[in-house]
């Protein structure tokens, strides 16, 4: 306890002030409505996968994000995560929803099994968290292939790209 002895007065409210101050701001962070909506829309359709390992495996590692049968975590109700996962989740489904396979997805899915081969998703920062997510290899590799399969049999309807002249 030497060290506690040496804490001066001083530093000792300034400390409190600070610990005062965060927890405040913790508070008042958890008032802001923003992220507390954990809605799971009804799943309307979904593809018809290839395999019953691809919807497996693409259930570990997308679903969260790019479906409504999204995990909603108790952290997902703590303030500043909740507003991170809501933003995913918003534009997650906005992009790309397994659930809703009857309604526009964005053109940028086509090349889906190549973006899990190559990392961009799941984003590192989720897999960190939720470590099911974080496929081997074999199944990251099973799940770009059986991805590409759906996509070729299943075919999702792509968004009306904007045509500026026409407006
Ligand atoms: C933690 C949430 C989260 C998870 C999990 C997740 N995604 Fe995404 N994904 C997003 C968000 C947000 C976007 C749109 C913004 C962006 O591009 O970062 C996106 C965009 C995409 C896109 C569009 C191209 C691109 O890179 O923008 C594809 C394709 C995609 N995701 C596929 C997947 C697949 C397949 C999985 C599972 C292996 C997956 N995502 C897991 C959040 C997620």
């Amino acid at each position: 306890m030497g060290e506690g002895a040496a804490q001066t007065p001083r530093k000792r409210h300034v400390l409190r002030t600070v610990v005062i101050v965060l927890a405040g701001l913790f508070l008042v962070m958890q008032l802001v409505p923003y992220g507390r909506d954990h809605s799971n829309p009804p799943v309307t359709a979904e593809p018809a996968w290839d395999t019953a390992q691809t919807r497996d495996l693409a259930t570990t590692a997308c679903f969260d994000c790019h479906s409504n049968e999204t995990e909603w975590p108790w952290y997902t109700n703590v303030a500043p995560m909740s507003w991170l996962v809501q933003r995913d989740v918003d534009e997650g489904r906005e992009t790309l929803n397994f659930s809703e396979w009857d309604q526009p997805q964005s053109e940028e899915i086509d090349e889906m099994g190549e973006i899990v081969l190559e990392g961009e998703m799941p984003p590192l920062a989720y897999t960190v968290i939720h470590r099911p997510a974080a496929l081997s290899q074999e199944d990251t590799r099973a799940l770009a292939d059986g991805l590409d399969a759906t996509i070729v049999s299943s075919p999702p309807v792509l968004e009306e790209m904007e045509e500026p002249d026409e407006a």
